[in-house]
């Protein structure tokens, strides 16, 4: 999410064993989701065939200098045409259910207008697979691959876009809908809004602040507009959205810390939980951003249609940041997406600090314990709605040894400590459902290219070979016991 200029700081870890005992003592519900996450733009491929239309990303990927290596996702892991092999895979690993996003692009090329059949096509051979395999399809409608088409209308800081978002969502929702029932808007608004349109570094890197807080309106309404479509059709599916949210912590007690951490958190979380939730933004927010007219973009009954009832909340959980806002501190000290959009909206005086904790790959903070502090919040400040981890896991710069599977017990351990999180957090009554380690396989991480790899399944970008690694198989053993055996 970040952009690909900052350190490394690896961490090790004792052996985990490699499979949970049969009879798990952390035992999850019966019918919990065990599944795996992956999105349309970082596997599929095919980015010129069978009429999809140019996307946002399309375009950023060939402008110089935005994605490491020029990278691009024209190719990917080429999921459109390897759907069937990598379906085999969840089934080998026991995956109840499939996270996986449409392509607007490809199903509605310009972004408006009737759909490409082709395209749906491709979407109703993947959930007749996944449903074939015993495997739950859970389609997300936007994982931030918007057509070029609205972009050059303007994009996301267009109210218009949230209008054309909802339509899309109708039809491919009357397509698919009567084998689908769990269904997710849009992904992460933060980052399509943010780094989208402010700090620029995703698509389709603008760096407008206003026009950012703007977009974040949009997606908002869009989900809103959008689940109100589908349940008109289909009252009995279950609808939500998947945000990305954070622990918070100040770096100390002084006034000034507690202060920069009420307004990352008011920026990274609660500008999108309470109008979700609560229907309305939060009076603290909109004054820190009453500089940049957000208000003015927030129309009378925008947010009870953003309000609408939802059955599910998606919560792609990766860190904690920890903050200050000492204006003394101004090297960003840490690698956290979050650092490099503060200059930009709403957050000018705050800074990022080391917490002193292990890093992944992407230099990100490890720490199961605000995952914990994040779904126990949830359950204790906002209406009850059914909570599914949408998105968790840990990215690496991982080299293959000959034809030795890779050892990932990094990922292992990671995965391992944020699920006993979950765990706990049931225990202690929170209403949650499932789990979607991200991601099922490597695959294109956004302005990284492919030089970071989340998957439990090694992918050989040059031979499409995929080879499970090592957490894979204890994911698969986890899933198998239904839970964890105790810590030794
Ligand atoms: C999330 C994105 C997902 C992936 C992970 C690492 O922000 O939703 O596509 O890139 O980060």
């Amino acid at each position: 999410m970040s952009s690909p200029t900052q350190g490394d700081r690896r961490h090790g870890h004792t052996q985990a064993g490699q499979g949970a005992s049969p009879a798990a003592p952390l035992a999850f519900p019966a019918d919990f989701r065990w599944g795996a996450a992956t999105a349309a733009y970082q596997v599929e491929g095919a980015t010129n065939e069978d009429g999809r239309g140019p996307s946002i990303w399309d375009t950023f990927c060939r402008t110089p200098g935005k994605v490491l290596g020029g990278d691009t996702g024209d190719v990917a892991v080429d999921h459109y045409h390897r759907f069937r092999e990598d379906v085999a895979l969840m089934a080998e690993l026991g995956l109840n259910a499939y996270r996986f996003s449409v392509s607007w692009p490809r199903v509605q090329p310009s972004g408006s207008g009737p759909l490409n059949q082709a395209g749906v096509d491709f979407y109703r051979r993947l959930v007749d697979a996944l449903l074939e395999a015993g495997i739950e399809p859970w389609p997300t409608l936007y994982h931030w691959d918007l057509p070029q088409a609205l972009e050059d209308a303007g994009g996301w800081p267009e109210r218009d876009t949230a209008y054309r978002f909802a339509d899309y969502a109708a039809l491919i929702h009357r397509e698919l809908g009567d084998r689908v029932a769990h269904w997710m808007t849009i992904n992460e608004p933060w980052c399509a809004a943010f780094l989208g349109y402010a700090s620029g570094e995703h698509a389709p890197g603008r760096r407008e602040p206003a026009a950012s807080l703007r977009a974040a309106h949009h997606l908002m309404l869009g989900h809103g507009e959008a689940v109100r479509a589908m349940r008109a059709r289909h009252p009995e599916h279950r609808l939500g959205a998947a945000v990305n949210l954070y622990a918070i912590s100040p770096a100390s007690q002084a006034e000034a810390d507690l202060d920069a951490a009420r307004r990352v958190d008011g920026m990274q979380n609660r500008l999108f939980l309470d109008p979700l939730l609560r229907g309305r933004y939060p009076e603290d927010v909109l004054a820190d951003l009453d500089h940049l007219g957000f208000a003015s973009t927030i129309l009378d009954g925008d947010t009870e249609v953003i309000n609408q009832p939802i059955d599910q909340l998606g919560v792609n959980y990766y860190s904690r940041f920890t903050v200050t806002g000492d204006p003394n501190v101004t090297a960003q000290a840490v690698s956290s997406p979050y650092s490099t959009v503060s200059p930009w909206v709403g957050s000018e005086h705050v800074g990022f600090v080391d917490g002193g904790r292990p890093v992944t790959g992407m230099g990100w903070e490890i720490d199961e314990t605000g995952l914990h502090e994040v779904l126990t919040r949830l359950h204790r400040e906002y209406p009850p709605v059914d909570l599914y981890i949408t998105e968790n896991g840990a990215g690496y710069d991982e080299v293959p040894n000959g034809d030795t599977p890779i050892q990932d017990e990094e990922r292992i351990q990671y995965l391992d400590a944020h699920l006993r999180a979950s765990h706990q957090a049931i225990t202690g009554g929170v209403p949650l459902r499932g789990y979607f380690t991200w991601s099922l396989l490597d695959n294109f991480e956004w302005s990284w290219g492919y030089s970071k790899r989340f998957g439990l399944v090694h992918v050989d970008y040059t031979t499409q070979r995929r080879v499970p690694k090592d957490s894979a198989r204890w994911y698969a053993g986890v899933i198998r016991a239904g839970g964890l055996p105790e810590r030794e």
